[in-house]
């Protein structure tokens, strides 16, 4: 009896121990976010004890989080979805119902979870698909690419390339009743790495005629060459997505192999043969005073030769848009950025966004000071905060004026 009661005292002051995290003053409903924040952090916690013990992959694991949000995707009275395949690569293809008033807009996207995790049929991505199916009366073609660690780079970015290269045909827009003149790529985090990456690449390819009227990157991963920015410096504790998190998913993007996780993790990677690419990431340089928030700039050390000869895939522009030259950014249809203040992210976005503007490209870059990594995936129930609403009203509200 005493046992018992003694359990249902500590219980809850365990769990409430666990989930309590500090969180930044400016972000809005703190206790919020740590609570529905406290599930990644378990499977997170999870995932490393059975990876630690040899049993599963630590990826493996955390997809676990996935698979929880994941759900049978059907249609509404709004918007037919279809489970189909572009060229050998599953897609979810939203058709809003109403009679099309001429030609549509669409959208092609890439969910995130770095590389590594995630699904189009999760409840959040299928819940923005669907809004943004419905609001923007678009075609939206959510990719369900393959993932790391069975499928490393440039695996997820073919697949995301190869759906994206056969929905812009002619013939399948005109089948779908799009306007070719009114197609975007979007994604958000490591699919709006993806996204950016597809956006540069079709640019060189011969075999597509169809221009990007824009391209949309959320709070987007696009360089690994750096990784003591500031914001990784200001943000490695923070929710979804710690400093640590970030490395593995990078590392992993690659390989296994814990030697380059360790060197990114010392920032140790980027060999001296490759010094040259480091002007792209400087953010001394292409960052605004404000957002360098006092920090000191190092260039990272040079790495190991061999560890870049065997895993190339960090210094590919396909795996980090930041490192496209400025004769190609030139090239790249007008762009929205979001970015958040709570984020090791927050520093590739707004340094894309000042190459881009360098070279002449038209950019919307929204920086949301009360908002973390991952807050677009809080916007249905019962998983809803406020900044998850408004950062998704924003980006609608700019592609309503911009697709
Ligand atoms: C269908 O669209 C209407 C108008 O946009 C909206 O009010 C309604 O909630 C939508 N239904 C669903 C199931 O999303
Ligand atoms: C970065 O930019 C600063 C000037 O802002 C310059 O002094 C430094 O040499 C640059 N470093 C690299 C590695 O490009």
């Amino acid at each position: 009896m005493g046992a018992k009661l003694l359990c249902l005292c500590l219980l809850p002051a365990l769990l409430a121990y666990y989930i309590y995290t500090p969180m930044p003053a400016e972000l809005a409903q703190p206790w919020k976010v740590m609570v529905l924040c406290a599930p990644f952090r378990a499977v997170g916690h999870l995932s490393a004890v059975l990876d630690l013990l040899g049993l599963v992959h630590y990826m493996k694991g955390m997809r676990l989080i996935t698979a929880m949000e994941t759900v049978m995707v059907t249609s509404d009275e709004n918007v037919t979805v279809t489970d189909t395949e572009f060229n050998n690569v599953p897609v979810l293809l939203y058709l809003p119902k109403r009679a099309p008033d001429g030609l549509r807009r669409a959208m092609v996207y890439f969910h995130g979870g770095g590389w590594c995790l995630g699904d189009a049929g999760m409840k959040s991505y299928d819940h923005t698909s669907r809004r943004t199916s419905n609001e923007l009366d678009a075609v939206v073609v959510s990719v369900n690419y393959r993932l790391a660690p069975e499928h490393r780079f440039p695996v997820p970015f073919e697949d995301v390339y190869s759906a994206t290269k056969f929905f812009l045909q002619s013939s399948v827009l005109a089948q779908y009743g799009v306007d070719p003149a009114r197609v975007c790529v979007a994604g958000d985090s490591a699919g709006g790495n993806l996204a950016a990456a597809v956006a540069q690449q079709l640019l060189e390819d011969p075999e597509v005629k169809t221009k990007l009227k824009a391209q949309v990157l959320l709070y987007p991963a696009l360089q690994a060459l750096d990784l003591d920015l500031p914001s990784y410096r200001d943000n490695a504790n923070k929710p979804l997505l710690s400093r640590l998190l970030m490395v593995r998913f990078w590392s992993e993007y690659f390989t296994s192999d814990p030697s380059l996780r360790e060197a990114m993790a010392s920032n140790r990677h980027v060999p001296a043969e490759a010094g040259h690419l480091l002007q792209f990431v400087n953010w001394s340089r292409l960052l605004p005073a404000g957002m360098r928030k006092g920090h000191v700039y190092a260039a990272p050390r040079p790495g190991s030769a061999a560890l870049a000869r065997r895993y190339p895939g960090f210094l590919d522009p396909r795996a980090a848009p930041l490192l496209g030259s400025d004769a190609r950014l030139r090239q790249l249809p007008p762009t929205y950025i979001l970015t958040c203040e709570h984020d090791v992210l927050r520093d590739d976005g707004a340094m894309y966004a000042q190459r881009l503007r360098n070279a002449g490209v038209s950019v919307t870059h929204d920086h949301a000071q009360d908002a973390f990594h991952g807050a677009l995936l809080f916007i249905s129930w019962p998983y809803e905060l406020a900044v998850g609403h408004r950062l998704f009203n924003r980006y609608m509200q700019w592609l309503k004026e911009n697709l």
